[in-house]
């Protein structure tokens, strides 16, 4: 299949903001009185907030009414935004850059597809929002990934069928979204990890002009 469309994650694909969601939610497990590590953080990828509190209180045993439980959400938010703050364009992953670059000047559309609400402020602060043509986020879906919307919505706002468009994603949920959507899934990070990506790159250093030249000249 012809890839004419490409769709980022935002979170461990373009920047690495896995390590500031891990702080802040670590900082209210302990307030909480448990422990919480950069092991049971893995499952925190590409997972919504709400799911992600959900998951933390199971690990600590407590259980919340509804007030409390978004009080909680609120308060992890502003810790984690405290990070997003003080973010530039020193921050964005290595060779991203030159994939979203050499994708600009053959004007092949880029959207970005995030769990993240918080994706649009972080991608102000790294100078990367205009280099995108559209942009889809968590505020945007109803349904988290594996579930394929919001790759969907993405296709959709730039015009390009579903099969054409490849998908670079860091989680697991985000590769099964990818393939649920029928798109060409790309695995950041760990192949063994992501054994359902089409291909897997430990980085984007590692993704050459040439290979995406491929994806995008390929007939099926
Ligand atoms: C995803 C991250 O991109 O966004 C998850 O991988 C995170 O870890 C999710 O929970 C939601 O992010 P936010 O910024 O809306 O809390
Ligand atoms: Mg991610």
């Amino acid at each position: 299949m012809r890839a004419s469309a490409f769709v980022f994650d935002l979170d461990g694909v373009i920047v690495d903001t896995a390590k500031y969601h891990y702080l802040a939610w670590k900082k209210l497990a302990n307030e909480l009185g448990f422990e919480f590590t950069k092991e049971q953080n893995e499952l925190f990828k590409g997972v919504s907030r709400k799911r992600c509190l959900e998951i933390l209180l199971d690990i600590g045993g407590i259980t919340a009414a509804q007030e409390q439980f978004d009080r909680w959400m609120v308060e992890k938010n502003e810790d984690y935004l405290e990070y997003i703050e003080k973010m530039d364009a020193s921050e964005i992953l290595p060779d991203v850059p030159k994939v979203v670059g050499f994708l600009k000047d053959r004007n092949i559309p880029i959207a970005l597809g995030s769990a993240s609400k918080n994706a649009r402020p972080i991608l102000e602060k790294v100078k990367l929002l205009p280099s995108f043509d559209a942009i889809v986020d968590g505020n945007d879906v109803s349904k988290a990934k594996p579930d394929p919307e919001v790759f969907l919505i993405a296709a959709q706002k730039l015009n390009v069928a579903p099969e054409n468009c490849v998908v670079f994603e860091d989680a697991v949920a985000g590769i099964q979204a990818a393939n649920n959507a029928d798109m060409i899934s790309i695995g950041i990070g760990d192949a063994q990890i992501l054994s359902e990506a089409d291909y897997n790159f430990n980085d984007f250093t590692e993704i050459s002009l040439a290979f995406l030249e491929s994806l995008m000249s390929v007939q099926a």
